[in-house]
């Protein structure tokens, strides 16, 4: 028997209140749907299938997978009814493996032990005693214990309401019975609609036992359908990824305040600071300190490297024993070499910086090369859009460029150059050179500032002032 994903994500989702279908919201930043999809893949080779509602194409491009057999439900009438839209696809042999996407913390382990007890029963289903059973369907057994009855919140009877093992809308069960089933449910319900969970009744009116799997932990089997429970989940998912962490050795200084969206790979003796932010797929080597409130995406970190406090890095390499920050912004294509430096209020962009070379303060180094030793000054920028097109900056190794110089690009200064400070490069200069565009220096001597009864107007740049006020 070959195993069938059928995934249902037509729901409406009223509940999130959001224009964005429910199955699209994410848990560390992936989609509840694809969170399901990837938990379920391991089971099968076979295409999963997704039941989609109208906004299907939202569905699809968020997707992006081309082995998906997506199919169509246009109207939102039920559980039951999502699946009898797919009995097209399924063999016979199927044991079809049926989720709802809005499950986003179930394990694949969980979801293995629910296949193998079909495929020695023909019917299992995934159940959990949640904190709170409100919304749930409720699980009722016969006295062997299997399943005789799955009844939904809105339809339940007083005498039911102590029921605390709930359904989590997880079923593996061969597609024949399935094929036979379906076609039997009606909405003679609170909420007039073919309810998946009927199956179970028809199953028990012919002898078939419905073999429960109950999932230890109720946080894995809780459904998600609004935001408080989305918040609720992301923050478990969020500490179950803290706790493979630390169990792989890095300290974290509070496990609750991290949070990772992708993946984060981290070496030995890797140190975490409070409120840090991964997105993407982030690699860090041994030795890596991160200090508090960084964001970091999609970047990768050499060993022994500091990111101080209050930095953004998206798309960076640093190499190592370098130091980053504290507030330094380091965008798309930065390259940093062994023990660069780049410090305060430093804005980097496609820029390779060199070995041991330092960018300590406020400046902003865009679409530029930077050799080995180079010393960037305070207040530095180098001037690379000419309002249509970028252009480049190269500084060769041991360049000393002075604070608040400006490097009008494309401009090239060769190795070992010094540019004064306050000087405007606008042409290339050549190696061992001193560069000094500054205005020379005036001295006036005796020169009063500017005063409100106009005492000063003896003096002519006192007299402009006044008359400029
Ligand atoms: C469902 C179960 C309930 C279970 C709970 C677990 C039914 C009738 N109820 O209730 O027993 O305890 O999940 O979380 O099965 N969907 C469609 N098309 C539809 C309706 C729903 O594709 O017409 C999809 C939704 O996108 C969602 C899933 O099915 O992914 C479950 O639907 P939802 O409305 O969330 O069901 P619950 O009320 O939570
Ligand atoms: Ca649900």
């Amino acid at each position: 028997m070959s195993t069938r994903i059928i995934a249902l994500a037509a729901g409406k989702g009223k509940r999130m209140n959001s224009k964005l279908p429910k199955v699209l919201h994410g848990i560390a930043g992936k989609s509840m749907l694809k969170h399901v999809l990837d938990t379920a893949g391991p089971l099968t080779e076979k295409a999963p299938i997704v039941v989609h509602g109208l906004d299907g194409d939202l569905l699809k491009s968020a997707i992006c997978r081309s082995d998906i057999d997506w199919v169509l439900q246009a109207e939102q009438l039920g559980t039951g009814h999502a699946v009898r839209q797919t009995i097209h696809l399924l063999d016979d042999s199927d044991l079809a493996l049926i989720l709802c996407a809005d499950m986003p913390l179930i394990r694949t382990a969980s979801l293995r032990k629910l296949i193998d007890r079909a495929n020695e029963e023909s019917f299992s289903i995934l159940t959990v005693v949640p904190d709170n059973p409100f919304g749930y369907g409720r699980v009722l057994r016969n006295s062997q214990g299997y399943i005789d009855r799955i009844v939904e919140t809105f339809d339940l009877k007083y005498s039911q309401t102590s029921v605390t093992e709930c359904n989590t809308g997880i079923f593996a069960l061969r597609a024949s019975m399935l094929k036979r089933w379906l076609p039997q449910l009606n909405k003679n319900n609170a909420q007039s609609e073919f309810y998946l969970t009927d199956c179970v009744a028809l199953a028990s009116s012919e002898g078939v036992n419905v073999s429960p799997i109950l999932v230890s932990d109720p946080k894995e089997g809780m459904g998600v359908n609004n935001k408080k429970q989305l918040a609720f989940a992301e923050r478990v998912y969020q500490r179950q990824l803290a706790e493979e962490l630390m169990e792989a050795g890095v300290t974290l200084v509070d496990p609750d305040r991290v949070d990772v969206r992708g993946s984060l790979v981290c070496g030995k003796d890797v140190t975490i600071d409070v409120n840090v932010i991964f997105e993407g797929d982030v690699n860090i080597g041994d030795g890596v300190y991160v200090g508090p409130n960084n964001v970091i995406k999609d970047s990768d970190i050499l060993e022994n490297s500091t990111i101080k406090a209050n930095c953004v890095l998206e798309s960076v390499f640093v190499g190592s024993e370098s130091k980053v920050g504290p507030f330094s912004r380091l965008r798309s294509g930065t390259a940093l070499s062994e023990k660069t430096v780049v410090g305060n209020f430093v804005e980097i962009k496609k820029a390779s910086i060199g070995e041991g070379s330092k960018v300590n303060h406020l400046s902003y180094i865009g679409d530029a090369e930077l050799g080995s030793n180079v010393n960037i000054g305070a207040g530095t920028i180098t001037c690379n859009f000419d309002g249509a097109n970028k252009h480049k900056t190269v500084l060769e190794d041991d360049v000393f460029v002075g604070s608040n110089s400006e490097l009008v690009a494309p401009v090239r200064v060769g190795a070992g150059s010094t540019v004064g400070a306050g000087t405007t490069v606008t042409k290339d200069v050549e190696g061992e050179q001193l560069v000094v565009s500054r205005v020379s220096q005036k001295h006036i001597p005796g020169w009063r500032r500017p005063s409100k009864d106009g005492s000063d107007s003896s003096l002519p740049n006192a007299t402009q002032n006044k008359t400029r006020k």
